[in-house]
């Protein structure tokens, strides 16, 4: 399983701010899944930035990003990621939000993203490591599942 991690802050793109989410959840999936290969890329909030991203990270079968969900008007990740792709998985989205109300109140502040791009899976996570370590949690158990569906190799 091929998973590109795209860490999506301005400030973690200047380097103010370690991105200490990327390396979480790329922790996660080592952890917990087997013969998996992830690639990790950090971008500011910026369309274009964010889209050259999606582009390379292309042959992945996850792309899972981390931050820009949110309210503030630099956050575009929901944005650029629904343009970029063709269906839209919505009960991923719906998951990641209602079991992180759970945690927190906030979690209904995140506007994340699921969808698909060609035989591509795109989720987007919120920022912090706490919403990332739940989010990447929540979506190992249908990862395996969701490839091979993908791959027309049945149920
Ligand atoms: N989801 C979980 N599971 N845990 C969290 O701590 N934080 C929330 C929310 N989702 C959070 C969460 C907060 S405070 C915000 S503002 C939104 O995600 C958007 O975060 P982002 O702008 O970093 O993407």
């Amino acid at each position: 399983m091929k998973v590109t991690v795209i860490t999506i802050s301005d400030r973690a793109a200047r380097g103010i701010y370690e991105d200490l989410s990327g390396p979480a959840i790329e922790k996660i999936l080592q952890d917990n899944l087997e013969n998996i290969a992830v690639a990790r890329i950090v971008v500011p909030d910026e369309k274009d930035e964010i889209l050259k991203a999606l582009r390379a990270a292309a042959s992945s079968d996850f792309i899972l990003t981390t931050g820009g969900t949110g309210l503030s008007a630099r956050d575009i990740t929901p944005e650029i990621c629904r343009e970029y792709c063709d269906r839209e998985l919505p009960g991923i989205a719906e998951a990641l939000r209602s079991e992180s109300y759970k945690e927190t109140p906030h979690a209904l502040l995140s506007r994340g993203y699921a969808g698909m791009k060609d035989k591509t899976v795109i989720v987007n996570f919120p920022g912090s490591v706490k919403a990332v370590t739940l989010c990447t949690k929540i979506l190992i158990p249908v990862m395996g599942h969701a490839i091979k569906m993908i791959n027309n190799e049945g149920h």
